[in-house]
């Protein structure tokens, strides 16, 4: 199964509630909130008031994206303010564990992401505990970049280790994502595909979203 997930930092943000039911009514699973706090990538976004803000008008998963220092200082405000899924980056703290185990106790998916620089073994140690890996497939810190085709080596990779080792985890790729390229990731093994740009900036974002679907059936994982 492929879950769609558009990244809110693609959105009109004074037209939060209609952007989002347009790409809620377009077909998409998730909504993939991108939080960057201007330290741990050099850009600023939005916080946990902004999502407890569009909670009650969305029924998509909210798969949350933590682009900051220290997480585990805001697990709770984003368990609060209604996250599904929490993603924590690899390099954005010193005990991971601690966070994902945080994340888990409130009842919350947790997930671990690493940035192109960081080589996949920095994972290993933590696929027992998480439901979900983010791979970037851009540099974090801002939507509408090319997808580097490299990253998904990484996704390969951790596809393998699962197989191995008997884990079972979703794999998100996150940047750069659109229809010419979904099938490479899905052919690597990605089940969850962030979009933001090619699908919040679109004039018709259902075809966009039904040609992502077919081409990802066309491409699909064989392991
Ligand atoms: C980048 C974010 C991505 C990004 C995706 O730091 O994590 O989620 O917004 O946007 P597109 O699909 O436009 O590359
Ligand atoms: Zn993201």
């Amino acid at each position: 199964m492929i879950y769609i997930s558009p990244s809110l930092l693609a959105a009109d943000f004074a037209d939060l509630k209609n952007d989002i039911r347009r790409v809620e009514e377009a077909g998409v699973d998730y909504l993939h909130l991108d939080v960057m706090d201007g330290a741990f990538v050099p850009n600023m976004s939005f916080g946990a008031p902004v999502i407890s803000c569009i909670r009650p008008h969305s029924k998509l998963v909210f798969d949350v994206h933590l682009m900051i220092n220290d997480p585990i200082r805001y697990i709770e405000d984003f368990a609060k303010a209604g996250a599904d899924i929490i993603t924590i980056h690899e390099e954005s703290c010193e005990e991971p564990q601690k966070a994902l185990d945080l994340i888990r106790s409130k009842g919350i998916k947790p997930s671990i992401s690493i940035s192109p620089a960081t080589p996949v073994e920095k994972l290993y140690p933590y696929l027992e505990s998480v439901e979900m890996v983010l791979i970037m497939t851009v540099v974090p810190g801002f939507g509408g970049q090319s997808l580097i085709p490299e990253t998904l080596d990484k996704v390969r990779a951790l596809r393998r280790y699962a197989k191995e080792h008997d884990l079972h985890f979703d794999v998100e790729v996150d940047g750069g994502l659109k229809p010419d390229n979904i099938g490479l990731a899905t052919e690597a093994g990605a089940n969850v595909i962030v979009a933001g740009s090619a699908i919040f900036l679109a004039k018709d974002p259902a075809a966009v979203i039904d040609s992502m679907r077919k081409i990802a059936d066309e491409h699909p994982y064989r392991a």
